[in-house]
């Protein structure tokens, strides 16, 4: 499993070097062998196409050959930047913005992982944590509704179905690589508010009445707050309750 390119992007951190494969198993499996030297800080994987791609909690990620972007990077973030929240907010934030950029769309985020363009996922994002951190995005770009049912994925969407027009998967890749780049060097420096604004506008749901699955139970009420450090919801009697976005598997409007 070789590269068959290499780039070499002048950001300031993320994908200064970028291994292009044709075919790979999983990126994120590729990256994490890599994950032993922290110099590798900021390489990014890039495939054609996988076949062992993984989505969460245990799911397949399926996109045929040279249809989305398939890109992993590998992060070693200091101790302050390792929540998965924070890097959750991060990488949904960039993929709207390389979204935005290059279609005009008003994508919008789903908790906590999915983006959504026209009520439809188009993207899926996985972080996995060890030594290092992966975060692990595919991106629908040219997928038509027959590959979609073919993969047994009717919900799911892809930016040529939207827009009627085929994108390059490598040059959007290079975008959102750059997009990613540009929103986590603030992050090294302790800057966060730019980018909870950005994370909680494209959410949606503050002061809205919502529905938050938590391991223990299912809140409801109204999100008074949102920030990465907690959600503030007032529920049906009044009461302020306050829950650290890590817990909340599933928030969605009433
Ligand atoms: C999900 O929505 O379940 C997350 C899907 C994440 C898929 C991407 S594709 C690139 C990277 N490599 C993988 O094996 N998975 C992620």
């Amino acid at each position: 499993m070789n590269p068959v390119e290499e780039w070499r992007l002048e950001t300031r951190r993320l994908g200064r070097r970028v291994l292009v494969y044709d075919c790979v198993d999983s990126t994120n499996s590729r990256a994490a062998a890599w994950a032993m030297d922290p110099r590798h800080d900021g390489l990014a994987f890039l495939a054609g196409q996988q076949t062992a791609g993984r989505g969460r909690q245990g799911r397949s990620w399926h996109c045929p050959p040279g249809s989305g972007v398939l890109l992993s990077l590998l992060l070693f973030p200091p101790p302050t930047l390792r929540r998965p929240a924070l890097l959750t907010a991060w990488a949904t934030v960039s993929v709207c913005k390389t979204i935005q950029a290059g279609t005009g769309l008003e994508p919008r985020i789903k908790w906590p992982n999915d983006i959504l363009v026209e009520g439809r996922k188009v993207c899926g994002i996985l972080i996995e944590q060890g030594k290092a951190t992966v975060v692990g995005i595919g991106l629908n770009l040219n997928q038509t509704t027959d590959d979609f049912l073919a993969s047994g994925l009717p919900e799911a969407a892809s930016l040529f179905q939207v827009t009627g027009r085929k994108f390059d998967c490598r040059r959007v890749a290079g975008e959102l690589i750059r997009f990613l780049d540009e929103e986590y060097d603030p992050l090294l420096r302790g800057e966060l508010a730019h980018l909870e604004k950005s994370w909680r506008d494209l959410i949606g749901l503050n002061g809205k009445g919502i529905h938050a699955g938590c391991r223990d139970g299912v809140i409801q009420g109204r999100l008074h707050q949102l920030s990465l450090e907690a959600l503030v919801i007032e529920d049906q009697e009044g009461k302020m309750i306050q829950v650290p976005p890590e817990k909340v598997q599933h928030l969605q409007k009433s």
